[in-house]
């Protein structure tokens, strides 16, 4: 092997070699929050209407259902699974309902009417102290 051939072939190895390393340090910091809880509103925000959208939280698209006294808080991505609309909650009928084509699901987020044929995706929801946190479950 000539001694510039070598010089290449090691460098090539320190690069490749580091690259792991590399990658794990970027991506460190984007896990750790995944898990953690998010504030996506204040108890009076609602108990106002006895729901609360918020269309561009930290933990995504959220809709949290329900008064901050009560037993039954849920919380779901509102998304539409059928084509991605914005699905409201209708509190006389207790579903959500999809403006679009009509799908609706339960406050679980199972679906109850098609044509979407998947669920909401759901949170974990709680009050603590005046905020509502949501976490992806
Ligand atoms: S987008 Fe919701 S039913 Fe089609």
């Amino acid at each position: 092997m000539k001694r510039r051939d070598f010089i290449n072939w090691v460098g090539l190895g320190g690069i490749a070699s580091s690259l792991p390393i590399a990658i794990a340090a970027c991506s460190s910091g984007t896990n750790s929050a995944s898990g953690d809880w998010q504030t996506v509103g204040t108890s009076a925000e609602l108990d106002k209407t006895g729901q609360l959208l918020v269309k561009n939280s930290s933990a995504g698209p959220v809709l949290v259902v329900g008064k901050s006294k009560s037993e039954n808080l849920a919380a779901v991505n509102p998304s539409c699974p059928h084509s991605g609309c914005t699905v409201g909650w209708k509190a006389d009928a207790k579903k959500l309902v999809c403006p679009c084509h009509g799908s609706e699901f339960g406050i679980d987020g199972k679906v109850q009417r098609g044509p979407a044929t998947e669920a909401l995706k759901t949170y974990a929801v709680k009050i603590e102290g005046d905020s509502v946190v949501v976490k992806p479950s």
